[in-house]
């Protein structure tokens, strides 16, 4: 089945098709990876997934989205993410980590949020009101995004993921529902896409070109007036020398949620690898085998990602492959489960 046949993306050899997108888990200490951490990914390495990406970890601390968030804006993180590599490295994963900046979406306990411009993003009380980010403060964040990006690879990582979707910092200067400057990070596309291009820039400095660099898009604001899919294809075209898959989400931006279904996002995957030639992931309500086969082989995209799925049930990988006939080595230990 194509599902269960390697790809390879630049130096990363998986052995499936089959990825654990990034899942908040709100569960560290002091923003470092806890025991939790290690059972959590290692239980889905063991399970079978070819590649697991790491929950939103912040690149500053008003980076983060909670106080109980992962963080790498210091080299003391490094060696317990580096703990978690080994882990997942060790039970047979690929390990890829996604960099983010909340921007106002930022709950954390820090002094000040901010974003490309001073608009709250809900009146919903646990939100506050952001700062409009000076061309220094834009400056400081591409820098601190790099610099994560050099901790990650010190620590191990197979991928790196720039989170630039569900309405974090990079999604708020895209998007001109949030974006409403006036200078040369906003008014137009070329404008608002300006710090996307700065950060997959700098990144690229810190991270080796050898190493897949990927790049997460909310690819619908699905409120009128928002961006569209069409938009966001010209967005990836002027990124996409640099960035080599694109795992394709969508909403995020306002509180307004998506109308969502089996396999919602699917098409979205799909147009954007199909219009700019470049791998995609497809995620949203994809639950079963029958569904990731489909869209790995009719070309509907290169990866599938299965969110709470996998949270439900770490052994999906190896369990439907034992009920579709596909012969996989299971953990020693397990064998006499059957
Ligand atoms: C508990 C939870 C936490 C999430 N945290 C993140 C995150 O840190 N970064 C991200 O890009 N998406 C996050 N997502 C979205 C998932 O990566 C995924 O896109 C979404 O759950 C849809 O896929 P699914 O229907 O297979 O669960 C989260 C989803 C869940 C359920």
């Amino acid at each position: 089945m194509k599902t269960y046949e390697p790809f390879q993306i630049k130096d990363l050899a998986l052995k499936n098709r089959i990825v654990m997108p990034p899942m908040c888990m709100y569960s560290a200490t002091d923003a470092i990876p806890t025991d939790f951490h290690l059972l959590h990914y290692g239980a889905r390495a063991l399970g079978g997934a070819g590649l697991i990406i790491v929950e939103a970890t912040g690149i500053l601390p008003e980076g983060r989205i909670s106080d109980n968030c992962l963080g790498l804006w210091k080299d003391e993180q490094i060696p317990a993410f580096a703990r978690l590599v080994d882990q997942v490295h060790r039970f047979g994963a690929k390990i890829g980590i996604q960099l983010n900046h909340a921007g106002r979406k930022c709950v954390a306990s820090v002094e000040k949020i901010y974003a490309p411009s001073a608009i709250i993003f809900s009146p919903d009380e646990s939100y506050r009101n952001p700062a409009e980010m000076s061309l220094d403060d834009i400056a400081s964040v591409t820098h601190a995004f790099a610099a994560a990006a050099g901790r990650a690879l010190e620590a191990g990582f197979d991928v790196v993921e720039i989170h630039g979707a569900h309405g974090y910092l990079i999604n708020q200067f895209l998007s001109p529902v949030s974006n409403q400057r006036e200078d040369t990070y906003g008014i137009d596309l070329e404008g608002r896409s300006r710090f996307l291009q700065e950060v997959v820039r700098v990144v690229r400095t810190r991270w080796p070109t050898e190493k897949p660099l990927f790049l997460r898009v909310s690819a619908h604001d699905y409120v009128p007036g928002g961006m569209t899919v069409d938009q966001m294809i010209q967005i990836i075209e002027t990124i996409k020398a640099e960035v080599d898959l694109i795992h394709v989400s969508s909403g995020g931006v306002t509180p307004v949620m998506p109308h969502s279904f089996p396999g919602y996002q699917i098409p979205f995957a799909e147009i954007i690898r199909k219009a700019c030639m470049i791998p995609t992931i497809a995620v949203g309500l994809i639950t079963t085998l029958e569904m990731i086969e489909e869209t790995i082989g009719n070309n509907r995209a290169d990866l599938v990602a299965l969110g709470r799925e996998l949270l439900r049930n770490p052994f999906f990988p190896l369990l439907e492959a034992k009920k579709h006939g596909v012969s996989l080595p299971w953990p020693k230990p397990y064998e006499r489960a059957f």
